[in-house]
């Protein structure tokens, strides 16, 4: 495991949310900060239904009325402290959780270096 440090703390809207990408090549790594009453959860920038990112606009990842995380693909939301599909095409799955702490005001994500590439 890896520990990554990703953002400033006050870089996230509370609620909000905050794309983060790391590694290499074509395809880096696509992850997601989502800081939710209090709290600061990390998830991969992957929609369990077909697997696209769930955002078109930078940090566009809200519901208007902030109240869920939605796919802008086919419109299926997320409970934001879950990443559990709460609507749409895939509900009930769950988007992939990365283990995340704030710590003096910087939030770490860590995951296995392979994934993350840093
Ligand atoms: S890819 Fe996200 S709802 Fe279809």
């Amino acid at each position: 495991m890896k520990d990554w440090r990703v953002a400033q703390l006050d870089d996230i809207a509370e609620p909000g949310a905050l794309e983060f990408t790391t590694g290499n090549g074509d395809w880096p790594f696509r992850g997601v900060l989502v800081r939710w009453q209090g709290e600061v959860h990390a998830y991969a920038n992957v929609c369990p239904h077909q697997g696209h990112p769930l955002n078109i606009l930078p940090d566009g990842f809200f519901t208007p009325d902030k109240g869920q995380l939605i796919c802008v693909s086919h419109g299926a939301m997320f409970d934001p402290a879950t990443g559990v599909c709460t609507f749409g095409p895939c509900a009930g799955q769950n988007m992939r959780r990365l283990a995340c702490r704030v710590t003096d005001g910087e939030v770490w994500v860590s995951a296995p270096a392979s994934m993350l590439d840093v």
